[in-house]
Protein backbone atom coordinates (compact mmCIF):
# COMPACT_ATOMS: atom_id res chain seq x y z
CA UNK A 1 0.00 0.00 0.00
CA UNK A 2 1.05 3.25 -1.06
CA UNK A 3 0.10 5.86 1.00
CA UNK A 4 2.62 8.89 0.80
CA UNK A 5 4.81 10.24 -1.40
CA UNK A 6 8.01 8.79 0.46
CA UNK A 7 5.95 5.31 -0.39
CA UNK A 8 5.35 5.59 -3.82
CA UNK A 9 8.92 6.83 -4.80
CA UNK A 10 10.07 3.20 -2.67
CA UNK A 11 7.71 1.40 -4.37
CA UNK A 12 8.72 2.83 -7.74
CA UNK A 13 12.44 1.86 -7.05
CA UNK A 14 11.52 -1.42 -5.82
CA UNK A 15 9.86 -2.35 -8.86
CA UNK A 16 12.80 -1.97 -11.29
CA UNK A 17 14.39 -4.48 -12.95
CA UNK A 18 17.31 -2.69 -13.72
CA UNK A 19 17.89 -1.51 -10.50
CA UNK A 20 17.65 -5.20 -8.77
CA UNK A 21 20.25 -6.33 -11.45
CA UNK A 22 22.32 -3.25 -10.39
CA UNK A 23 22.45 -4.55 -6.60
CA UNK A 24 22.81 -7.89 -7.10
CA UNK A 25 26.08 -7.16 -9.44
CA UNK A 26 27.23 -5.01 -7.05
CA UNK A 27 26.66 -7.00 -3.83
CA UNK A 28 28.21 -9.91 -5.59
CA UNK A 29 31.51 -7.30 -5.88
CA UNK A 30 31.15 -6.09 -2.72
CA UNK A 31 30.64 -9.55 -1.01
CA UNK A 32 34.10 -10.68 -2.87
CA UNK A 33 36.30 -7.78 -2.22
CA UNK A 34 35.40 -7.55 1.82
CA UNK A 35 35.37 -11.41 1.90
CA UNK A 36 38.95 -11.65 3.00
CA UNK A 37 39.67 -11.41 7.22
CA UNK A 38 41.72 -8.43 6.28
CA UNK A 39 38.90 -6.74 4.39
CA UNK A 40 36.64 -7.54 6.59
CA UNK A 41 38.30 -5.32 9.46
CA UNK A 42 38.76 -2.49 6.80
CA UNK A 43 34.68 -2.96 6.41
CA UNK A 44 33.83 -3.09 10.37
CA UNK A 45 36.25 0.49 10.85
CA UNK A 46 33.74 1.87 7.76
CA UNK A 47 30.72 0.92 9.69
CA UNK A 48 31.81 2.81 12.20
CA UNK A 49 32.36 0.23 15.12
CA UNK A 50 34.96 2.35 16.41
CA UNK A 51 33.23 5.29 17.07
CA UNK A 52 29.86 4.14 18.31
CA UNK A 53 28.02 5.23 15.51
CA UNK A 54 27.64 4.54 11.62
CA UNK A 55 30.07 6.51 9.68
CA UNK A 56 28.28 7.26 6.69
CA UNK A 57 26.12 9.55 7.78
CA UNK A 58 28.85 11.50 9.36
CA UNK A 59 30.84 11.87 6.15
CA UNK A 60 27.94 12.85 4.23
CA UNK A 61 27.82 15.98 5.84
CA UNK A 62 31.01 16.99 4.06
CA UNK A 63 29.71 16.68 0.38
CA UNK A 64 26.77 18.39 1.43
CA UNK A 65 28.05 21.24 3.13
CA UNK A 66 30.75 21.50 1.08
CA UNK A 67 28.63 21.81 -2.04
CA UNK A 68 25.93 24.00 -0.54
CA UNK A 69 29.13 26.33 -0.01
CA UNK A 70 30.18 25.96 -3.57
CA UNK A 71 26.47 26.70 -4.76
CA UNK A 72 26.16 30.24 -2.96
CA UNK A 73 29.68 31.51 -3.63
CA UNK A 74 29.30 30.76 -7.40
CA UNK A 75 25.54 32.74 -7.17
CA UNK A 76 27.20 35.48 -5.31
CA UNK A 77 30.61 35.52 -7.65
CA UNK A 78 28.44 35.60 -10.92
CA UNK A 79 25.60 37.40 -9.80
CA UNK A 80 27.62 40.38 -7.99
CA UNK A 81 30.79 40.33 -10.08
CA UNK A 82 33.21 38.98 -7.41
CA UNK A 83 35.57 36.79 -9.48
CA UNK A 84 37.75 36.59 -6.31
CA UNK A 85 35.06 34.10 -4.75
CA UNK A 86 35.82 31.52 -7.95
CA UNK A 87 39.05 29.67 -5.60
CA UNK A 88 37.21 29.22 -2.88
CA UNK A 89 33.91 27.52 -4.52
CA UNK A 90 36.57 25.33 -6.23
CA UNK A 91 37.78 24.56 -2.75
CA UNK A 92 34.44 23.51 -1.53
CA UNK A 93 33.58 21.51 -4.82
CA UNK A 94 36.96 19.83 -4.57
CA UNK A 95 36.44 18.67 -0.58
CA UNK A 96 33.13 17.52 -1.33
CA UNK A 97 34.50 15.30 -4.22
CA UNK A 98 37.05 13.73 -1.48
CA UNK A 99 33.94 13.89 1.25
CA UNK A 100 32.03 12.07 -1.14
CA UNK A 101 34.02 9.14 -1.71
CA UNK A 102 35.20 8.91 1.53
CA UNK A 103 30.85 8.82 2.09
CA UNK A 104 30.32 6.17 -0.70
CA UNK A 105 33.09 3.53 1.01
CA UNK A 106 31.38 3.87 4.12
CA UNK A 107 27.76 3.88 2.85
CA UNK A 108 29.09 1.26 0.43
CA UNK A 109 30.25 -1.08 3.85
CA UNK A 110 26.55 -0.66 5.38
CA UNK A 111 24.73 -1.18 2.02
CA UNK A 112 26.11 -5.13 1.95
CA UNK A 113 24.75 -6.03 5.27
CA UNK A 114 21.01 -4.69 4.19
CA UNK A 115 18.25 -6.69 3.09
CA UNK A 116 15.54 -6.44 0.14
CA UNK A 117 13.64 -4.36 -0.12
CA UNK A 118 15.72 -1.71 1.34
CA UNK A 119 18.61 -2.84 -0.68
CA UNK A 120 16.94 -1.67 -3.72
CA UNK A 121 16.45 1.81 -2.40
CA UNK A 122 19.79 1.67 -1.51
CA UNK A 123 21.53 1.24 -5.01
CA UNK A 124 19.28 3.55 -6.21
CA UNK A 125 20.93 6.00 -3.62
CA UNK A 126 24.30 5.49 -4.23
CA UNK A 127 23.74 5.41 -8.27
CA UNK A 128 22.30 9.19 -7.44
CA UNK A 129 24.84 10.05 -4.86
CA UNK A 130 27.93 9.00 -7.49
CA UNK A 131 26.33 10.90 -10.09
CA UNK A 132 26.64 13.80 -8.47
CA UNK A 133 29.54 13.34 -7.54
CA UNK A 134 30.65 13.13 -10.89
CA UNK A 135 29.28 16.21 -11.88
CA UNK A 136 31.10 17.80 -8.90
CA UNK A 137 34.30 16.35 -10.52
CA UNK A 138 33.38 17.79 -13.87
CA UNK A 139 32.75 20.73 -12.66
CA UNK A 140 35.99 20.92 -10.27
CA UNK A 141 38.07 20.09 -13.68
CA UNK A 142 36.44 22.90 -15.41
CA UNK A 143 36.87 25.58 -12.86
CA UNK A 144 40.60 24.38 -12.86
CA UNK A 145 40.70 24.92 -16.30
CA UNK A 146 39.97 28.47 -16.49
CA UNK A 147 42.36 29.37 -13.86
CA UNK A 148 39.47 29.12 -10.84
CA UNK A 149 37.10 31.83 -12.83
CA UNK A 150 34.10 29.71 -13.13
CA UNK A 151 31.32 30.46 -15.84
CA UNK A 152 27.22 29.81 -15.84
CA UNK A 153 28.39 26.45 -17.61
CA UNK A 154 30.43 25.29 -14.60
CA UNK A 155 27.61 26.22 -12.35
CA UNK A 156 25.09 24.55 -14.00
CA UNK A 157 26.92 21.49 -13.85
CA UNK A 158 27.57 21.67 -9.83
CA UNK A 159 23.64 23.04 -9.63
CA UNK A 160 22.83 19.61 -11.21
CA UNK A 161 25.09 17.48 -9.19
CA UNK A 162 23.47 19.39 -6.01
CA UNK A 163 19.83 18.42 -6.89
CA UNK A 164 21.02 15.04 -7.20
CA UNK A 165 22.54 14.66 -4.18
CA UNK A 166 19.27 16.71 -2.29
CA UNK A 167 17.86 13.76 -4.30
CA UNK A 168 19.72 11.04 -3.05
CA UNK A 169 19.71 12.75 0.62
CA UNK A 170 15.90 12.34 0.58
CA UNK A 171 16.07 8.88 -0.13
CA UNK A 172 19.06 8.11 2.54
CA UNK A 173 16.37 9.75 4.65
CA UNK A 174 14.02 7.37 3.86
CA UNK A 175 15.90 4.65 4.42
CA UNK A 176 16.63 5.24 7.83
CA UNK A 177 13.74 7.43 9.06
CA UNK A 178 10.89 4.98 7.62
CA UNK A 179 12.28 1.61 6.44
CA UNK A 180 15.05 1.38 10.14
CA UNK A 181 17.82 0.40 8.26
CA UNK A 182 21.13 1.67 10.43
CA UNK A 183 19.11 2.23 13.69
CA UNK A 184 19.72 0.64 17.32
CA UNK A 185 17.23 -2.13 17.42
CA UNK A 186 17.03 -1.83 20.79
CA UNK A 187 16.73 2.38 21.40
CA UNK A 188 13.23 1.81 23.46
CA UNK A 189 14.15 -0.90 25.41
CA UNK A 190 13.17 0.16 28.84
CA UNK A 191 12.64 -2.57 31.32
CA UNK A 192 12.12 -4.49 33.20
CA UNK A 193 13.15 -1.76 36.01
CA UNK A 194 12.80 -4.32 39.08
CA UNK A 195 13.62 -7.86 39.18
CA UNK A 196 11.03 -10.07 37.32
CA UNK A 197 10.88 -13.52 36.78
CA UNK A 198 12.34 -15.12 33.74
CA UNK A 199 13.16 -18.83 33.61
CA UNK A 200 13.35 -21.96 36.00
CA UNK A 201 17.25 -22.31 36.64
CA UNK A 202 16.57 -26.14 35.58
CA UNK A 203 15.84 -24.93 32.26
CA UNK A 204 18.96 -23.55 31.69
CA UNK A 205 21.26 -25.95 30.03
CA UNK A 206 24.87 -25.06 30.47
CA UNK A 207 26.44 -23.21 27.51
CA UNK A 208 22.89 -22.78 25.51
CA UNK A 209 20.89 -20.19 24.81
CA UNK A 210 17.58 -19.69 25.11
CA UNK A 211 15.29 -16.84 24.90
CA UNK A 212 12.79 -15.55 27.05
CA UNK A 213 9.72 -12.55 27.08
CA UNK A 214 10.00 -10.79 30.28
CA UNK A 215 7.42 -7.66 30.42
CA UNK A 216 7.34 -8.51 26.21
CA UNK A 217 11.09 -7.76 26.16
CA UNK A 218 13.05 -10.94 24.63
CA UNK A 219 15.79 -11.65 26.45
CA UNK A 220 18.76 -14.38 25.92
CA UNK A 221 20.08 -16.55 29.15
CA UNK A 222 22.97 -18.21 29.42
CA UNK A 223 24.75 -20.30 32.16
CA UNK A 224 28.22 -20.70 31.31
CA UNK A 225 30.35 -22.17 33.75
CA UNK A 226 28.29 -21.36 36.87
CA UNK A 227 27.46 -18.14 36.19
CA UNK A 228 24.08 -16.95 34.50
CA UNK A 229 24.36 -13.78 31.90
CA UNK A 230 21.25 -12.15 30.19
CA UNK A 231 20.77 -10.02 27.19
CA UNK A 232 18.89 -8.18 25.15
CA UNK A 233 17.84 -11.24 22.30
CA UNK A 234 17.80 -8.87 19.06
CA UNK A 235 21.08 -7.49 17.34
CA UNK A 236 20.87 -4.05 17.49
CA UNK A 237 22.37 -3.90 14.25
CA UNK A 238 19.83 -5.75 12.13
CA UNK A 239 17.67 -6.90 14.42
CA UNK A 240 19.20 -10.92 14.11
CA UNK A 241 17.71 -13.12 16.71
CA UNK A 242 20.93 -13.62 19.36
CA UNK A 243 19.21 -16.76 20.68
CA UNK A 244 20.71 -18.14 17.09
CA UNK A 245 23.83 -16.94 17.52
CA UNK A 246 26.88 -18.91 18.67
CA UNK A 247 29.37 -18.29 21.76
CA UNK A 248 32.73 -17.55 20.83
CA UNK A 249 35.06 -16.25 23.55
CA UNK A 250 32.52 -15.29 26.56
CA UNK A 251 30.85 -12.95 23.54
CA UNK A 252 27.55 -13.81 21.53
CA UNK A 253 28.08 -14.36 17.89
CA UNK A 254 24.92 -12.67 15.91
CA UNK A 255 23.85 -15.45 13.21
CA UNK A 256 23.47 -12.90 10.56
CA UNK A 257 26.45 -10.32 10.19
CA UNK A 258 28.88 -11.71 13.19
CA UNK A 259 28.55 -8.65 15.20
CA UNK A 260 29.54 -10.02 18.73
CA UNK A 261 28.13 -9.23 22.45
CA UNK A 262 30.17 -9.23 25.53
CA UNK A 263 28.04 -11.67 28.11
CA UNK A 264 29.35 -9.04 30.61
CA UNK A 265 28.06 -6.38 29.78
CA UNK A 266 26.62 -6.17 25.98
CA UNK A 267 28.91 -4.00 24.50
CA UNK A 268 30.02 -4.55 21.08
CA UNK A 269 33.04 -6.44 20.78
CA UNK A 270 33.55 -6.95 16.89
CA UNK A 271 31.38 -4.92 14.33
CA UNK A 272 29.23 -4.23 12.35
CA UNK A 273 26.80 -3.44 15.06
CA UNK A 274 28.03 0.03 16.52
CA UNK A 275 25.54 -0.51 19.55
CA UNK A 276 25.76 -2.54 22.33
CA UNK A 277 22.59 -4.63 23.31
CA UNK A 278 20.77 -4.22 26.61
CA UNK A 279 22.00 -6.37 29.76
CA UNK A 280 20.34 -7.03 32.95
CA UNK A 281 21.20 -8.06 36.31
CA UNK A 282 20.17 -11.91 37.59
CA UNK A 283 19.17 -13.27 40.80
CA UNK A 284 18.11 -16.35 41.95
CA UNK A 285 15.12 -16.89 43.83
CA UNK A 286 13.44 -20.12 45.03
CA UNK A 287 15.19 -22.19 41.66
CA UNK A 288 13.71 -18.78 39.70
CA UNK A 289 16.42 -16.69 37.18
CA UNK A 290 14.93 -12.88 37.92
CA UNK A 291 16.46 -10.08 35.67
CA UNK A 292 16.61 -6.88 35.93
CA UNK A 293 17.74 -3.94 33.22
CA UNK A 294 21.31 -2.64 34.44
CA UNK A 295 20.74 0.83 33.59
S1 LIG B 1 21.95 -8.38 12.47
FE1 LIG B 1 23.80 -7.73 11.58
S2 LIG B 1 25.30 -8.25 13.01
FE2 LIG B 1 23.48 -8.88 13.90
Amino acid sequence: MERDFGERISAQIIKSNLIRKISASLNRLLHRCFGAPAMRRLKVFLNGTLVGHPLHPMLTDIPIGAWTLTIILDLIGLLFRFPQLGLASGIAAGVGVAGALAAAAAGLADWMDVDPPEKAIGAFHATVNVSATVLFLISFLMRWGSHWQPGWGTFVVALAGYLLVSIGGYLGGLMVFNMGVMINRNAYRTGPGDFKPAVATRELAEGQLKRVLVEEQPVVLLRLDGTIYALGAVCSHYGAPLNEGTIVERTIECPWHASRFALDDGRVVQGPACAGVPVYDCKIVNDQVHIKLRQ
